[in-house]
């Protein structure tokens, strides 16, 4: 990436995160949701968004087909698209867990080091970042087809689609992982909310 921003200063204020925290008796944190188109991710944000939201717990979903509405409409699919849309939305996400919310993040986010840049944002301002990769089969994903994409790719209607056109890199090491085909979206919302209690981001 070209650096544009030159002679700016940081300018800090006299507020800190925990600071925000104690208003909010929570801790910020980014829960990043990683996995195939149709594996998943945002059913099982909602239902983690609804569980935390239903006990006074304050959280923010960041859909990547959402942003892609707004902030990265201006974005495609190649994979220097990608790495864009994945570190604006990190940037994003870093802000949002250093406000004191719980940041449910759901995008493909295919590339191993577009993810591990996201991961490294947070650990700058020593935010916990948890990767939740979605994990299901690429024939259980297109089984399910949700959007009708999988049909599109095949047909040649859609390029560089994930799992088809383009590699899906798996994490290697995720704090936490979903096998959204054994699961329901509950319960795999609830396992993901006790490993949070784990490690004290809700209590
Ligand atoms: S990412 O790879 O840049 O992280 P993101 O999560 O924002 O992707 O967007 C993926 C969503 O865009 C998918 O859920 C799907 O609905 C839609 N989509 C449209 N075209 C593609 C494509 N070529 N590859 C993957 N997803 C696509």
């Amino acid at each position: 990436m070209v650096e544009k921003s030159t002679n700016v200063v940081w300018h800090g204020g006299s507020v800190s995160r925990p600071d925000r925290e104690r208003i909010l008796g929570q801790r910020g944190a980014t829960i990043w949701f990683t996995g195939l188109s149709g594996s998943g991710k945002s059913t099982i944000a909602v239902a983690v968004e609804s569980l935390l939201v239903g006990s006074g717990r304050l959280c923010y979903r960041v859909d990547g087909d959402n942003l892609r509405h707004g902030l990265n409409r201006n974005l495609g699919f190649s994979a220097e698209d990608r790495r864009e849309n994945v570190r604006r939305t990190g940037e994003v996400c870093r802000i949002l867990a250093d406000a004191g919310v719980i940041v449910l993040a759901s995008l493909v986010s295919p590339f191993r080091a577009d993810r591990a840049q996201v991961r490294a944002l947070h650990d700058e301002w020593q935010i916990p970042f948890l990767e939740a990769f979605v994990d299901v089969p690429l024939e259980v994903a297109e089984s399910r087809d949700p959007k009708g994409l999988y049909r599109k790719a095949r047909a040649g209607e859609i390029k560089d689609f994930t799992g088809i056109h383009q590699p899906y890199e798996r994490p290697e090491q995720p704090e936490i992982l979903l096998e959204s085909h054994r699961l329901t979206p509950d319960a795999a919302a609830s396992g993901l909310i006790e490993q949070l209690r784990a490690r004290g981001i809700v209590r």
